[in-house]
């Protein structure tokens, strides 16, 4: 469950330069796509390994490709979503930074194979070290002949863009940043049409995360049936997680799909166990927009099997007793973390990014904020959580991108699981702090 396929060559120092990167066996899939394999052949390896786009939906990454309209004379784009604005989702960052020529290399193999000669990485504009440092793997990679005019004289043609957002999540949406790459607004678009048949420009275009990019290098260089080896289930390959929150060894773990969740939380190959000696309260397993969990629900599922990282296993039970894999944002609480103030806390986050267009969303996020808020500083009615499940409902499903559905999620499933601390902050507004927080001891944040 240690693979690495990602991250083979990470730790290897200069990696992030060409020549080493290249020593090490880089560029290898772009020889081997462009002097022997037809593009349709490179889609036909990614269909074969079962990768699911990495962005936090799990679609499959060939399937997507095949959509891509070919009879239509526009030209086609592949767009990279760099975007990573997700709270507690951090590896895209993390690859881009210390191996910037997977990435580099992943897209141009894949522009190869979806035919399209101009791509682009729409990358978070807070990331402006990173833009320059594929910048310069970009004019490194064309200086040695892998981007520009004739690749390999292979006839292939392909010119690769950084491109900066401006610092909004909703960009990470994928007709948002299609927008912002156009130069207008990020709002997202209503679909149908999807980006495969009219995206950038209204041309046919693929948007895909970083992480899945990366994973087509190592697909075809060692095969799609091989990578589909790697996992459980539909959950091929391997999956960077971030982990973070109140465990001894936060970071970026590359780790094979189906690794048991409780291994990933204790082992010190892992996450090395919770902080400072405490136990542990709940996770959130892919991004602040999934549902939160309590202990004993992320480590087992209702029938009292443990649970492995995996899409179908942290998804098992639903939305009522299970997640997501999501973006592989691992948020662990330990017993001290207070629910209430965390749910304010990511709802400040989702109003604050709501970009406005449908109702349901610009209103509702704020009222979830503003009921939070008053529960959270002493000042809730029995009432309030009622009206915040009514809220969250009324946005789920309703609006034109799933940023409302994010919002919703993580509100719905702290009341579903955590009642009883919203109902300890109306019950006892006299234990306000003096920053306004409501107290709840330990011993009693457990009961419920
Ligand atoms: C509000 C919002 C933010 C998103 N942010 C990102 C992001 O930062 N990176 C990303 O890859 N996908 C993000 N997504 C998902 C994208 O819309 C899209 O599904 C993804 O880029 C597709 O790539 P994949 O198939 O490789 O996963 C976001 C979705 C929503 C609704």
């Amino acid at each position: 469950m240690a693979q690495k396929i990602l991250f083979t060559n990470i730790d290897v120092p200069g990696i992030n330069t060409f020549e080493v990167y290249r020593k090490n066996g880089g560029y290898a899939s772009i020889e081997k796509a462009l002097k022997k394999m037809t593009p349709d052949e490179v889609m036909e390896e990614v269909k074969t390994s079962g990768l699911r786009g990495r962005g936090g939906a799990g679609f499959p990454t060939g399937m997507k490709w095949s959509f891509l309209d070919r009879k239509s004379n526009n030209p086609r784009y592949l767009v990279c979503n760099a975007d990573e604005s997700e709270p507690g989702t951090f590896k895209d960052r993390y690859l881009m930074e210390h191996i910037p020529h997977l990435l580099i290399e992943g897209m141009i193999t894949s522009s190869y194979a979806l035919g399209a000669n101009t791509s682009y990485i729409y990358i978070r504009g807070e990331f402006r070290w990173i833009i320059k440092i594929l910048e310069k793997a970009i004019g490194e990679a064309k200086a040695n002949g892998f981007l520009g005019k004739n690749i390999l004289g292979s006839g292939y043609d392909l010119e690769l863009y950084v491109h900066s957002g401006a610092g909004a999540y909703i960009c990470g949406e994928e007709t948002a940043l299609l927008e912002s790459l156009e130069g207008k607004r990020g709002n997202p678009r209503i679909k149908p049409p999807f980006p495969a048949v009219q995206g950038l420009y209204a041309c046919p275009t693929v948007v895909n995360n970083v992480e899945t990019i990366a994973a087509v290098v190592p697909i075809i260089n060692m095969g799609g049936a091989e990578y589909a080896k790697f996992g459980i289930g539909k959950s091929t390959g391997t999956k960077l997680i971030s982990a973070c929150g109140n465990i001894n060894k936060p970071g970026v773990y590359e780790i094979e799909m189906g690794l048991p969740v409780e291994e990933f939380i204790y082992s010190d190959q892992w996450c090395g166990g919770i902080a400072n000696g405490k136990k542990m309260k709940a996770v959130v397993a892919g991004g602040s927009s999934v549902p939160i969990l309590p202990t004993e629900l992320i480590l087992k599922n209702i029938n009292g099997e443990g649970r492995v990282m995996s899409y179908e296993s942290l998804a098992d039970g639903g939305f009522v007793s299970g997640t997501m894999l999501g973006s592989g944002g691992f948020i662990v609480f330990d017993e001290t973390q207070c629910i209430v103030r965390n749910t304010w806390n990511f709802t400040r986050f989702y109003h604050h990014e709501s970009c406005g267009q449908c109702s349901p969303c610009r209103e509702g996020t704020g009222w979830m904020e503003r009921v939070l808020h008053r529960i959270e500083y002493g000042k809730g009615q029995q009432s309030d959580i009622d009206l915040l499940v009514d809220v969250a409902k009324k946005i789920e499903g309703n609006t034109i991108c799933p940023l409302g559905d994010a919002a919703a999620w993580p509100v719905a499933s702290a009341i579903r699981h955590f009642r009883h601390e919203f109902e300890y902050h109306i019950n006892h507004p006299e234990k306000v702090f003096e920053d306004g927080h409501v107290y709840q001891p330990v011993e009693e944040m457990m009961i419920g």
